[in-house]
This record gives structure tokens, C-alpha cells and sequence, in this order.
């Protein structure tokens, strides 16, 4: 059975939101920080953001945290990256845990160490069985990489063409289990998707804070949520009467 036709689906409030975390360099850079600097604050909100988008019963949150295209930085960028995921994990997920809150990855674990690989894993193990709300870590995920994924999965499978629709492919995403995305912010100011759920967000709702990530707090999320509920979904139809 597929979770993408939520019964939300004209509903106030997102089921899903989903966050490009974009502008920590810029932040660093204008305060005269190194880069990793704005890294490191941009995990400060994190706790805040969770807690206020279980508060307002959002039932998924999904946080793009690290793209394929983000290998082409500097290999001490990357490190670092590496190192505050590895961080966060250990400082927030007992917490989490205790709070509810499921961790599922996208994208592909292989490429982190095996270290930080077992220490996703772990927590991912963790907290399978919570409910409260889904935290969707999307880190070494590239949209067209998870639909190149899923139609080498399809072939090798020997999946009949007959049966190729869109309810099919979606269970070949790593998004499987989780309803796309309803609403979209992406901090920062820029305004474009970044190789992000490529196909799962062709009918999401679009929001571009200017804010930089590390700047983007409860009043910036509400903020967001608020216009989403002023948006009109249409979904391609007309509006009952
Ligand atoms: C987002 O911040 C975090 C990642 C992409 C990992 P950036 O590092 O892209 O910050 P800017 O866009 O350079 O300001
Ligand atoms: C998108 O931001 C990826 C993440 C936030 C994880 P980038 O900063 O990598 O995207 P571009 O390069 O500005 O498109
Ligand atoms: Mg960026």
C-alpha cells in the first residue's frame, strides 16, 4: 500500500515538510568565521525545529543534509561534515529517542566510514519503533542518483514494463514508506531544488526564507507553515464548488 495519497492531502498542515538547510558558509563567512563555524551553529537549531514540528503534528521532517554533489568540496570541508554528523548523532539521540522520534536515512550510507555508517545504523535501530514524529535523514542523497538506484533495482528485478506506474516506482525510491513531501523550505535565499526528492516533490509547496539555516528558528518555521496553509493545492484540478 502506498502513504503518498495522504488523506492530508488538502490539509492545513503539512504531513511532511522537508528542509534544505542551505546558508551555513554564508553565515560563517559574514561574521568573518570559517565555514565549518556556520556548520557547527547549524546544528543548533536542529532540537528547536524537531520539537516545534512535533508540536504542530507534523507527522515527517526531512532534512537534506548532505547532497552527492557536496563531494566536490574540499576534502576538510567534507571531513568536517562528517565529524558534525557523527556529533550530532551522539549528542541528540538519546533525546530523540526518548521523545518519540524515528530516524530513517536516504540516500547511500556506503561512502561514510564504516565508523559513522554503524553509528547512523545504530541509531536508526534505536528508535525504529517510535511514532511520534519521522526524521528523514537525507545525507549523501541525490535525486537523480535515487531514481538511477531505483530503475537499476527495477531491471534487475525483471520488473514486467506492464506494471511500471506510478505507484511501482515510487516504492523503488528510498522514500518507500514516506508520503512526499507537502511542503518544501529551502533557507537562504537561493531558489532552486539541488538534486533534492526529485520525484517526490512535484507537487509540494515551494518556500524561500532568506534566512540562513542557522538562523532559521520557530518563528521562521511558523512563519512558513502559515503561508503553506494560505496556499490553494489544486493538483492539476479545479476547485469544487
Ligand atoms: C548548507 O550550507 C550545508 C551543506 C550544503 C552541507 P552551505 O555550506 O551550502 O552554505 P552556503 O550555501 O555556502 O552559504
Ligand atoms: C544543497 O545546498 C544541499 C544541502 C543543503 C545539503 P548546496 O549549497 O550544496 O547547493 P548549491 O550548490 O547551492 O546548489
Ligand atoms: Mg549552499
Amino acid at each position: 500500500m502506498t502513504t503518498n495519497e495522504a488523506p492530508s492531502r488538502f490539509s492545513k498542515v503539512p504531513r511532511h515538510v522537508a528542509i534544505i538547510m542551505d546558508g551555513n558558509g554564508r553565515w560563517a563567512q559574514e561574521r568573518g568565521l570559517p565555514r565549518m563555524a556556520g556548520h557547527r551553529a547549524g546544528t543548533e537549531n536542529l532540537r528547536t525545529i524537531i520539537r516545534a514540528i512535533a508540536k504542530l503534528g507534523i507527522e515527517y521532517l526531512t532534512l537534506y543534509a548532505f547532497s552527492t554533489e557536496n563531494w566536490s568540496r574540499p576534502k576538510t570541508e567534507i571531513a568536517g561534515l562528517m565529524h558534525i554528523l557523527s556529533e550530532v548523532i551522539d549528542r541528540e539521540i538519546e533525546e530523540l529517542h526518548a521523545e518519540g522520534a524515528r530516524l530513517i536515512h536516504i540516500g547511500h550510507l556506503d561512502g561514510l566510514s564504516s565508523t559513522l555508517q554503524n553509528k547512523v545504523r545504530a541509531a536508526i535501530e534505536l528508535t525504529r519503533h517510535n511514532q511520534r514524529i519521522n526524521i528523514v535523514l537525507a545525507f549523501n542523497y541525490g535525486g537523480r542518483d535515487e531514481i538511477i538506484h531505483a530503475i537499476k533495482r527495477m531491471l534487475v528485478e525483471r520488473v514486467n514494463p506492464d506494471d511500471v506506474d506510478e505507484t511501482l516506482v515510487s516504492h523503488y525510491m528510498f522514500t518507500a514508506e514516506i508520503p512526499d513531501p507537502d511542503l518544501v523550505i529551502r533557507t537562504s535565499g537561493e531558489q532552486r531544488t539541488s538534486n533534492f526528492l526529485t520525484w517526490q516533490t512535484v507537487y509540494s509547496e515551494w518556500i524561500f526564507p532568506k534566512v540562513y539555516w542557522p538562523d532559521f528558528n520557530e518563528e521562521e518555521l511558523q512563519k512558513a507553515v502559515d503561508e503553506y496553509a494560505r496556499r490553494d493545492r489544486r493538483f492539476g484540478g479545479l476547485k469544487e464548488a
